[in-house]
């Protein structure tokens, strides 16, 4: 055996899914997404389009394709195609609905009850609580413990659901041994936690009522100027973060983000200037910050022929992964494989 194995410490590999249901906001890039790039240095890193997450809520099929492939050329505009790193649309890997289904057969009824998203979505769609929408956990359980992943970042509103995906590889484990890795929640690096600007009290989301809360990745200079001018602020006309300055604070800290500039260093560039000026220079440096992005992303944008290449050879290195974790499962359990 070759020994320089024993001593490599195998890299561990970290996995994340975003829907397509919208374009990721600002806070979405300073906070975790302009990060992701770096974490490849250190991990095998895999990331999808979660496209058949989204069929749980019903729109039109061209919207669905659409942002799919937005979202695919977003993740791509962000140098995550690199390495060892696989980059793929969900639905370009069937064995995940394969594993799915057998990974519902090890969850209990009771277990996916207690799913608070759950709740919270069939009341907010009542005219379309799909079964879909309950098993859900079942099929994101699927796209981790498919890739074996070690490190899975997930928000607050993923806590749960990367819960059940554990007991469920625990279960599954504890029947048939060493099947899947049990993933752990990835807590990276503190990015800045960026809130909205119209309610500087709630973070900003792409779901925010007021679509002038939020900047999308994919706003043009325009529309990022004038969410930035229109942001609510305070009374006292003076930037410094203080308390009672949520609207001013949420701003400096985009600007610190944007130029890594301290608040101290912000107070006093904008010392003696009123909050116009201030928001013209947040505009600004949002701007700047995105531009590298945006040109790569309008790039693979102009190049569909290109982009359905690059889909596919990343649809095909995730099926090497996944489809020998589902061989490995369906042996497992009994299904006969001819
Ligand atoms: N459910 C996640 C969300 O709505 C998206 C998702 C699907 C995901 N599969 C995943 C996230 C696997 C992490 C790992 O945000």
């Amino acid at each position: 055996m070759d020994n320089t194995n024993e001593i490599q410490a195998k890299r561990k590999r970290v996995l994340s899914l975003i829907q397509p249901t919208s374009v990721p906001t600002l806070g979405n890039y300073l906070g975790a997404m302009r990060n992701w790039a770096s974490l490849s240095a250190e991990y095998d890193c895999v990331y999808g389009v979660a496209n058949l997450h989204a069929l749980t809520v019903r729109r039109p099929a061209t919207d669905l394709r659409k942002q799919t492939q937005e979202l695919f050329a977003i993740l791509l505009a962000l140098d995550l195609n690199q390495g060892n790193n696989v980059v793929f649309v969900q639905s370009h890997v069937p064995s995940h609905c394969q594993l799915s289904w057998i990974l519902s057969c090890y969850t209990q009824f009771g277990e996916m009850s207690r799913m608070t998203q759950f709740k919270e979505k069939a009341a907010q769609h009542s005219d379309n609580v799909n079964v879909g929408l309950f098993t859900y956990p079942t099929l994101m359980a699927a796209d981790i413990l498919i890739y074996q992943a070690d490190l899975v970042p997930v928000g607050d509103d993923q806590k749960q659901h990367l819960e059940i995906c554990r007991d469920i590889a625990t279960r599954f484990n504890g029947v048939y041994p060493n099947t899947f890795t049990v993933p752990e929640p990835y807590i990276g690096k503190l990015g800045g936690r960026i809130m909205s600007l119209q309610d500087p009290t709630r973070k900003m989301s792409k779901s925010d009522p007021n679509p002038k809360g939020a900047i999308s990745m994919l706003d043009d200079e325009n529309t990022i100027l004038k969410k930035c001018r229109g942001a609510v602020t305070d009374s006292e006309t003076v930037v410094r973060y203080g308390e009672g300055k949520e609207g001013i604070n949420n701003l400096m800290t985009i600007y610190a983000c944007c130029t890594g500039e301290s608040f101290e260093q912000i107070e006093t560039a904008f010392a003696g200037q009123g909050y116009g000026a201030f928001k013209t220079a947040v505009a600004e440096v949002v701007i700047a910050a995105l531009r590298p992005f945006r040109e790569k992303y309008k790039a693979y944008m102009a190049d569909p022929a290109g982009l359905q290449s690059i889909a596919a050879e990343g649809a095909r290195a995730a099926a090497r992964i996944a489809d020998r974790t589902t061989e490995k499962a369906m042996k497992r359990v009994g299904l006969w494989r001819i």
